[in-house]
């Protein structure tokens, strides 16, 4: 795709994880219809559960607000108890897809080949994956973090090529810092995703390197998201925690743009 095609709109994306019912997230889900829906230069989108993404994707779907899942399975179809094809995600509103999410890689062995089979999967399905990569404490003491990072995006975006690269978003995500209240501080951010837009650049074409977008997750807050935003690198993030009240959420969303 030609980059003049794909700017890096800076997208909020918020991972309600395993929290909420339906009746609370449908609350959730019209108050940010109210509060943003149409904000203009943002991509917003929310992640809840399986389970409510039918609902939740019903309140929005007037809105420019999107709707996100949680987790899939590659395979088409088949005996595969308690899990979600690409297909049932799709057909209940979902237009995203976290893939490789740290508790996910942490609970439920997800791996750098089983992300690449699943984000081969979405957009073969036009679904857009968030990729998340992210080093654990250890890794990141021993200076390792960017030798690591490299081999998650090198086996995870494995199966696709240059044309389909700026379909993916990217997110960085410490292991470390996800619901511990421990931010990464807007350098250590930065020096991280400019490190995997150069990596990109050097997989793919440094135009899609240069039009990726890179979300940072981590114990954002309405308090450190404009620091955050105001990195050259970073385009966006990945909320948790901060994305289940919906005025600290919209706060987040509406960053200050310095
Ligand atoms: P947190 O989670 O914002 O609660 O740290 C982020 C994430 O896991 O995506």
């Amino acid at each position: 795709m030609a980059i003049d095609d794909m700017q890096r709109t800076p997208l909020i994306a918020g991972n309600w994880k395993m929290n909420l019912d339906l009746t609370s997230a449908g609350d959730l889900a019209k108050a940010l219809h109210q509060n943003l829906d149409g904000l203009p230069g943002r991509d917003v989108v929310v992640i809840p559960p399986t389970p409510l993404v039918h609902a939740v994707a019903t309140i929005l779907d007037e809105s420019t607000i999107k709707v996100g899942a949680q987790e899939v399975r590659a395979e088409a179809s088949g005996a595969y108890t308690g899990d979600t094809s690409i297909e049932m995600i799709k057909s209940i509103g979902a237009t995203y897809c976290l893939v490789g999410h740290s508790e996910r890689r942490e609970y439920h062995d997800e791996t750098n080949k089983s992300c690449c089979e699943k984000i081969r999967a979405l957009l073969n399905a036009g679904i857009t994956p968030i990729y998340c990569v992210g080093e654990k404490l250890a890794t990141r003491e021993a200076g390792e973090t960017l030798k690591f990072v490299e081999e998650q995006l090198r086996v995870g975006l494995g199966d696709i090529d240059g044309e389909e690269v700026l379909h993916v978003v990217v997110a960085y995500e410490p292991v470390w810092a996800i619901g511990t209240g421990k931010v990464a501080t807007p350098e250590q951010a930065q020096e991280v995703h400019g490190h995997i837009r150069g990596y990109i650049g050097h997989l793919f074409d440094p135009e899609d390197g240069e039009g990726i977008r890179i979300l940072y997750g981590g114990s954002v807050n309405a308090e450190n998201i404009d620091g955050l935003m105001a990195c050259p690198d970073i385009d966006g993030a990945l909320v948790g925690g901060a994305s289940l009240k919906a005025d600290v959420f919209e706060r987040i969303v509406k960053f200050e743009d310095v």
